[in-house]
């Protein structure tokens, strides 16, 4: 089995490609770093009413997502107590029940076991402890404005420390309307894709590639100015200004713990200007003016490590099937409170960027698949297994509160995923 220790260097600029492509990596994974700390499940508004319900997974364990009839939010593992059954397929839905298709067993939607088929037929003590049987409970289960995770360690510590230096902005983010109100709409878009989770981990953050691999959307958004332009009877020959996120004051942030940000306040200013007044004003009175802008966009993309990718419109759960596979649960982040104007723009972006059909979100995945096929020369012993994350470095400057900041280009948000991974992987479970 290969030292996990030897994989990432010490000067974490250099990360070895069978972090990307070993079976073993793959499973110390899930022991050391989904089995041990918290992973992110849901939101609370896909479960808003009791009885709704959303499944998916803890590393590789099937789990349901619950809201009792007390308004409580469990979190069940999916597997029935008899012989092992998943006892739910769907994604989300309603019910107050859950029941095993193969022996009949029922279940509520807090886990305990409420019926068995044929009952008569156990003798004393067949079924082992009547109180314990049922759908188990994670360990822990917590909600962090509106987020959801769970963990299966009842040692993992709270929430609120694995949360850390992301709180602050998640504060802004559960902040973007007046009302506070964020539908997020579940599940809009799936995928898998053949390649590994942590590129998708890695890539959200990223801000060496987008002027580079997303020129089609540099292409759209030009025309589209070009043509809102006409649409005013403007006949000005000045051509359309295109925006580089290298030549912006955009940063990029190691929050620790693998959590990592990229801001780009230009790209919010830019959004703004799409806010009729009335509702920045209302936002304005609400939260200051000082925060309006911040609020809006919002001007950032997080990654909360491991499992978690938080863009403008959308929440990306990262679930590992296998080394070289990935399903990726995407949904809309709707704020209904917000105008109409505002709603159908970003849900238009949503598609237009990250959707199936999109100018984005393909070519990121497209990247990913292209990846995996170069890391199958790790077999070779003779070729060089190391891939660079060294640009820019030696230019990190830690903040007095430990967070690491560089320009956005400067794979700092890279180096923090490793750095995180690194420290989870190099302790025993
Ligand atoms: Fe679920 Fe038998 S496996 S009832
Ligand atoms: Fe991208």
């Amino acid at each position: 089995m290969i030292d996990p220790a030897e994989l990432v260097d010490a000067a974490m600029g250099r990360v070895n490609m069978n972090v990307y492509t070993d079976n073993d990596i793959f499973h110390l994974e899930m022991r050391r770093i989904f089995y041990r700390t918290w992973i992110y499940v849901g939101h609370e508004s896909e479960i808003a009413c009791a009885g709704d319900y959303l499944t998916t997974y803890i590393g590789q364990v099937p789990v349901i997502v619950s809201r009792d009839e007390d308004g409580g939010i469990n979190v069940l593992i999916n597997r029935c107590a008899h012989r092992g059954t998943t006892v739910c397929q769907r994604d989300r839905g309603t019910a107050n029940f859950f029941k095993c298709e193969y022996h009949g067993w029922v279940y509520n939607n807090k886990g305990a076991l409420t019926g068995v088929s044929l009952a008569k037929g156990y003798g004393e003590g067949e079924l082992g402890d009547a109180q314990r049987i049922g759908l188990q409970a994670v360990a822990a289960v917590g909600s962090y404005q509106g987020l959801i995770f769970a963990s299966l360690n009842p040692e993992a510590g709270s929430l609120e420390d694995f949360l850390g230096n992301t709180k602050p902005y998640l504060d802004d983010w559960a902040a973007q309307t007046p009302d506070g109100r964020i539908r997020v709409e579940s599940a809009a878009f799936q995928h898998t894709f053949p390649a590994n989770w942590k590129l998708q981990a890695e890539n959200n953050t990223e801000g060496y590639h987008p002027d580079f691999l997303h020129q089609a959307a540099v292409r759209v958004q030009i025309h589209n100015s070009r043509r809102a332009r006409a649409a005013r009877g403007e006949t000005t020959e000045k051509p359309v200004r295109r925006q580089r996120i290298a030549a912006m004051d955009s940063r990029g942030y190691d929050l620790g713990g693998g959590h990592n940000l990229v801001e780009t306040p230009q790209v919010a200013m830019l959004a703004k200007k799409r806010f009729p007044a009335e509702f920045l004003d209302e936002l304005a009175q609400t939260y200051g003016p000082d925060r309006v802008e911040a609020l809006l966009g919002p001007p950032w993309r997080m990654t909360i490590f491991p499992n978690l990718a938080i863009a403008g419109s959308n929440i990306r759960v990262i679930q590992p099937l296998a080394p070289d596979e990935t399903y990726v649960r995407q949904s809309f982040i709707d704020l209904p409170s917000a105008p109409e104007s505002v709603r159908t723009h970003r849900r238009e972006q949503e598609q237009g960027f990250y959707g199936p059909a999109g100018y984005g979100g393909p070519d990121d995945i497209e990247m990913f698949t292209r990846m995996q096929e170069g890391f199958r020369t790790a077999q070779a012993a003779s070729l060089d297994p190391w891939l660079l994350f060294t640009r820019q470095a030696t230019s990190e400057e830690v903040l007095d509160n430990g967070v690491r900041v560089a320009d956005s280009t400067s794979e700092i948000t890279q180096r923090a995923v490793y750095r995180g991974w690194a420290e989870y992987m190099g302790q025993e479970a």
